[in-house]
């Protein structure tokens, strides 16, 4: 290859080659999207969610106006998240039943549109654990960002499209995300959602016998671990949120009383990961724009869309709260409160691990990026102490 590349003869014919082998291959690697779609709704490959709708119906609702321009869009999405649910449907399966080998990784998923300031911080926390976690990262193609001066980045970045604000383009990455982790390592249990402004509030080991508890009868049944993801209802702004798009929009597949609302920051099981990549029906609706007066307070579906999916198809199965704490008190236009430098100390640490659920917080959000100097500077004595 290095050899072809390095006469213009060489590369022309490779170039041939490739093309050619493109013309040839390309109308079977990819069917027409709506027909890869119908074929998969037959195969019955979606996730099925309680609100029984049926596939052709769903199928037809995503052809409107916009409809084919985000079907088209969406064609090599939808090929990277068929193949992550048929690689599953061989090899992995072996890793949802344990037999993986080596012990099951926490894959950590970045998904950010800046720099990854906190990469230093990270580092400690990943420092001698790296055959139990994998990171990958998602970072939006029209960010200038620069690649963190630490090894756990490098190579991870997955295939990335421009996130934005109000529309489902956050959901797609975190899709995009759970598909490349599911195919990259069948080892790879649990998937955790963070941003460039969350930061570890515990040790990985504590994180690691969090999520996989030492279990007297762990070898005789295979454990259901937990989704760790909010899934909140009767909210005062879920009316607004879900008729965002319409009234009546997000029917049949998810009646209003079905809706749910919950931070975008989850720690997924993997079963649960592949359900997302599996499946359409919801995400059909939920990738839907919001209605213009709306985008602006009421549209942020990353919020909503995976919680009310795991809340129809495995509501036993979640934990119901996040691992990520964040502070609401006091926002100010859907953001959050962002902690600067002067206010990080052990008493925060403290306070932002501290939980009502069975188990504290692991992971904190936002931090603003002059926190990285005081948070290392009291992350061996303080954060990664157990
Ligand atoms: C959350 O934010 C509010 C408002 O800014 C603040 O008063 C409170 O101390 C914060 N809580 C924590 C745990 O930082
Ligand atoms: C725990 O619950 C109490 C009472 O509802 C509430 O005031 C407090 O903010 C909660 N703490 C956390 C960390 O969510």
């Amino acid at each position: 290859m290095p050899m072809a590349m390095s006469s213009p003869m060489g590369l022309s014919l490779l170039l041939l080659a490739s093309l050619t082998a493109l013309l040839v291959v390309a109308p079977r690697l990819s069917p027409p999207p709506q027909a890869a779609a119908a074929a998969a709704a037959a195969a019955g490959e979606e996730a099925p969610p309680a609100a029984g709708a049926s596939g052709a119906k769903a199928l037809a609702s995503g052809g409107g106006v916009w409809g084919a321009a985000l079907v088209e869009e969406e064609a090599d999405d939808l090929r990277l998240f068929r193949r992550a649910a048929l690689e599953e449907a061989g090899g992995g399966a072996a890793a949802a039943a344990g037999e993986a080998r080596g012990p099951p990784k926490v894959a950590f998923l970045f998904l950010t549109n800046s720099d990854l300031t906190f990469a230093p911080l990270w580092e400690r926390f990943f420092a001698g654990n790296e055959a139990r976690l994998t990171v990958y990262v998602h970072a939006d193609p029209s960010s200038r960002l620069r690649l963190p001066p630490t090894p756990s980045f490098r190579g991870r970045f997955v295939a990335a499209k421009a996130t934005r604000r109000a529309d489902a383009s956050l959901i797609a990455a975190a899709r995009r995300l759970l598909a490349a982790a599911l195919l990259d390592d069948p080892s790879n249990a649990y998937f955790a959602l963070v941003s460039q402004h969350c930061v570890p509030l515990h040790s990985f080991n504590r994180l690691y016998t969090t999520l996989f508890p030492p279990h007297p009868s762990a070898a005789a049944a295979p454990r259901r671990l937990p989704s760790y993801i909010e899934v909140l209802t009767g909210e005062p702004q879920m009316p607004e949120r879900y008729a965002a798009r319409g009234e009546g929009a997000m029917l049949p597949e998810v009646p209003y009383d079905r809706f749910r609302i919950g931070s975008q920051f989850f720690t997924l099981a993997r079963r649960h990961a592949l359900l997302v990549v599996r499946e359409r029906r919801l995400w059909r609706k939920f990738r839907l724009p919001c209605l213009p007066d709306m985008a602006q307070d009421m549209c942020y579906p990353e919020e909503n869309y995976f919680p009310t999916l795991l809340d129809m198809a495995d509501p036993a199965g979640v934990a119901r709260y996040t691992l990520t704490r964040v502070n609401w008190t006091g926002s100010v236009a859907g953001h959050p409160r962002t902690y600067a430098a002067a206010e990080v100390t052990p008493q925060l640490i403290d306070e932002l691990r501290a939980s009502n659920n069975t188990h504290p917080h692991m992971f904190a959000r936002k931090f603003a990026p002059d926190c990285l100097g005081p948070l290392l500077a009291i992350a061996d004595t303080i954060i990664f102490k157990d």
